[in-house]
């Protein structure tokens, strides 16, 4: 085993097992789509790929990955809804045929490369309730919708619809209205044309930061409630893209304090990591994100503190308005671990700010594949 430099994020491949389970349980019938983005990291992808699950990617270098750990393209769908031509031909190339749209242009281009394709409508919608929002830049309103799922199915497609209640979604409710609006447009489409055939219930399922959150099952039956609310006896096929819920609780950031200093400016007690806002600590930014710290030392007396990263940019605070304390004790040496760091952290990281190298990640738990040269899996023990 070789020794690991701070900053690095320790995945447990078991709990993202464990989550998988817990999350399909909850949501029953229900194709689990890893939104690869939330942790793009090789065992991660080789152990999704292990217990069964489909794949959401976002660019050809995601869509290479997955299918580089032998999934079948027909369990890949390209979620993206900004694509350039010759990455959808690229796809279909590998034998892609899911697609996720929000404009004519885009079905259009689609439609030119994958005339068999499987079309995906993504709805608008406004992630109220959401710690980090996927609102405005994507989706289109219900009549588009109509439009462009009419368009889809008279030209031969598939067709179905998906939306996104924002990731990190606090309301078991924000599922409720898009499925209605979901359910109105299928019933609207089934008048001109082949009704469509599967509903995408995007991600927005969390993970465990500093406010509590309900239980996966819990998110389940308000979801399956609103389904048979919805679509009563005429449930589509049902797709989920689950990011964050999968693999954040399955990671802990190590990150050394570099410096504790005082300054006269604010008489704040400003504690200096390895890892800020650009190592992949991103979703810090507007303190949207709060994960759960922890120290050697915190049977120690707390002390308030200003929590900011290592890098010439003042933009690189981490906390100074949402109340953390640490140890009095903490100096520089010392390890603060950052609990449910597996999501959006990685993935995130700039590739050398100031010269500091990406964030890396090492991975442990049982069956890791030892031999397996692309994944750059270094076992930590258990
Ligand atoms: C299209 C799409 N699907 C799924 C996800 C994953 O969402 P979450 O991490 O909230 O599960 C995202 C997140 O950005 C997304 O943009």
């Amino acid at each position: 085993m070789r020794a690991v430099q701070t900053p690095y994020v320790l995945i447990d491949l078991d709990i993202i097992e464990a989550k998988y389970n817990d999350l399909a349980n909850a949501l029953p019938s229900t194709e689990l789509c890893y939104a690869v983005k939330a942790n793009p990291g090789g065992p991660v992808i080789e152990r999704l790929a292990a217990v069964g699950s489909s794949f959401d990617v976002a660019s050809v270098p995601e869509i290479e990955l997955v299918l580089s750990y032998g999934v079948d393209p027909g369990r890949v769908s390209f979620g993206n809804t900004m694509k350039k031509q010759r990455d959808i031909a690229y796809a279909a190339s590998r034998g892609i045929t899911r697609f996720t749209i929000d404009s004519e242009n885009e079905l259009d281009k689609v439609l030119a490369e994958v005339p068999n394709a499987e079309i995906c409508v993504r709805l608008f919608h406004e992630c109220v309730g959401a710690d980090w929002p996927l609102s405005k830049k994507f989706g289109c309103g219900a009549g588009d919708a109509t439009r462009l799922l009419v368009a889809a199915g008279r030209r031969g497609a598939t067709t179905g619809m998906s939306f996104h209640v924002g990731s990190q979604q606090r309301n078991l409710e924000s599922w409720d209205e898009p499925l209605r609006v979901v359910a109105e447009v299928f019933e609207e489409v089934a008048r001109h044309t082949r009704r469509p055939e599967f509903v995408n219930l995007g991600g927005g399922f969390p993970g465990s930061y500093l406010d509590a959150m309900p239980p996966i099952s819990e998110y389940g039956r308000a979801i399956n409630r609103a389904i048979t609310a919805a679509f009563e006896g005429n449930v589509p096929r049902l797709m989920a893209e689950p990011g964050r819920y999968l693999v954040a609780d399955a990671g802990t950031l190590h990150t050394e304090v570099v410096l504790v200093s005082e300054r006269d400016i604010d008489s704040r007690r400003w504690v200096y990591v390895d890892c800020g806002v650009f190592g992949g600590l991103a979703e810090t930014l507007g303190e949207s994100i709060r994960y759960r710290l922890a120290t050697d030392k915190d049977h120690d007396s707390m002390v308030d503190i200003v929590l900011a990263g290592p890098t010439c940019d003042s933009a690189d605070i981490i906390y100074e308005k949402a109340g953390y304390r640490l140890p009095a004790t903490l100096g520089a040496g010392d390890i603060v671990r950052i609990a449910s760091t597996g999501a959006y952290t990685t993935s995130y990281s700039a590739v050398g700010f100031n010269g500091f190298a990406p964030l890396q990640q090492v991975y442990c738990g049982s069956q890791l594949l030892k031999s397996n040269p692309r994944s750059g899996a270094v076992s930590m023990g258990r």
